[in-house]
């Protein structure tokens, strides 16, 4: 069976699907790879390094996805709506292609690759269970988005992270306050403290609070009602308007005397909360960042921008988009170990053996055999649960 490696197309996009150093783990599975010339420059992959792994470097993305029975991807056509378009004229049935697709907002894109006939995958919808980790694409990039943003806010503060006491006088550590610690929230505050900042965090699952600390970072306690903020999978529940306010009158001080705050929270599903109100954002001190990790969701603050650094009220806010691309290279490594080991967990035989009968599958198989299959966004097209759902054991190509 081939696997097929493109350039990405979506505007700015640098990461690629797969590093070459995943080659070997597919070649051992009989998979031969095929990879578009400079398909990873931007990630800073020349094509040679690919060849030397044992893949075949195809002048022509066209050729590519001729001879891909398996193509892989960061972005497919749900999450690259625009440019991804002229990649369906060259799929065909029975294909699979895999990557990260929005499967529950680009509803209309789902139903075009179901009508192309191919079998796909979304790397999003991976279910949070033990056995996946190593496949988990979302909390990998949430790593990458995490640690870079506290890159920005240090290239955007007037001051340096550390203390410094030098002749010259003592510098005094900024003071760094991360909201959200999830899987982005907390390798931000870790590179906070790895940088010498003072880190403080909150989140309403009470439950962070040790994995808080544990990074070296205070757990900033509120008296907010806490019980029942956590639904299934870890994730946090939605809470009412009233909480909200709540929650941003007592983060107030924190958030007025910190020199840096770094929005990460979020609701799967929904908008994220505003927690930063423009009232809040006047009383930061001047020259104070925020960056704001929600910014693509709505973000938590409601000055925020999306894709655009502003200044206001003499702080600077950033609402970042696509944070995991601008570091190409690591975010590129860590996709590339999750979805390798997500086509390892497919094949049976050399070949891509579709089963719903594995949990990991029907989490993530989104088209197959003609029609949408998802449960989830099934219900969000208003389709029934229909014989597709059922189907189980069949080879995808
Ligand atoms: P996320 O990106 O959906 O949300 C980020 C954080 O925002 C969460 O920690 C959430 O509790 C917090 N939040 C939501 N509303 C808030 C509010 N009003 N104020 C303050 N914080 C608020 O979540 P993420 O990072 O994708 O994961 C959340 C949790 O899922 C992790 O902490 C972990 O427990 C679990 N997880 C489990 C995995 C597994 O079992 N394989 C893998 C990754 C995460």
């Amino acid at each position: 069976m081939i696997v097929g490696i493109c350039k990405e197309t979506f505007p700015g996009e640098r990461r690629v699907a797969i590093i070459p150093d995943v080659i070997p783990s597919l070649a051992q599975a009989n998979l031969q790879v095929i990879v578009e010339s400079g398909a990873g420059v931007e990630a800073g992959i020349a094509d040679s390094e690919y060849e030397i792994k044992g893949a075949e470097i195809v002048h022509g993305r066209r050729d590519v996805f001729r001879r891909a029975d398996v193509m892989l991807q960061v972005r497919s056509l749900g999450s690259n709506p625009d440019a991804g378009r002229e990649e369906l004229e060259l799929l065909r049935q029975g294909q699979v292609i895999i990557g990260f697709s929005e499967p529950l907002t680009s509803l209309e894109e789902t139903k075009l690759l179901a009508d192309a006939g191919v079998t796909s995958y979304s790397m999003e919808l991976m279910p949070r269970i033990t056995r996946a980790q190593r496949m988990d694409a979302l909390s990998s990039m949430a790593t990458v988005s995490g640690y870079k943003s506290v890159i920005l806010a240090a290239e955007h503060l007037p001051k340096m992270f550390p203390m410094f006491m030098t002749a010259a006088g003592t510098v005094r550590a900024a003071k760094v306050f991360v909201i959200g610690a999830g899987v982005a929230g907390l390798q931000a505050a870790a590179t906070a403290k790895r940088l010498g900042a003072v880190v403080s965090a909150y989140d309403i699952r009470p439950v962070v609070k040790e994995q808080v600390e544990s990074v070296g970072a205070r757990f900033v306690e509120m008296s907010l009602q806490t019980e029942d903020t956590e639904a299934k999978g870890g994730y946090a529940r939605a809470m009412d308007e009233e909480f909200y306010r709540r929650q941003q009158e007592l983060m107030t001080e924190t958030v007025s005397t910190h020199d840096v705050v770094i929005a990460t929270a979020a609701v799967p599903g929904r908008k994220a909360p505003i927690l930063i109100t423009e009232d809040m954002v006047k009383a930061m001190p001047a020259g104070s960042v925020l960056v704001d990790l929600a910014a693509e969701r709505g973000g938590n603050c409601e000055c925020t921008q999306q894709g655009q650094t502003i200044v206001l009220h003499d702080v600077t806010i950033i609402g970042p988009e696509n944070l995991a691309s601008s570091v190409p290279y690591h975010a590129s490594q860590m996709y590339a170990k999750n979805i390798t080991t997500f086509l390892l967990h497919l094949i049976e035989d050399g070949n891509v053996r579709v089963s719903l009968e594995d949990e990991v599958q029907r989490a993530t198989l989104v088209t197959h055999g003609g029609e949408v299959v998802q449960p989830q966004v099934r219900d969000l097209l208003g389709f029934s649960t229909n014989a597709a759902t059922q189907k189980d054991e069949t080879n995808a190509s």
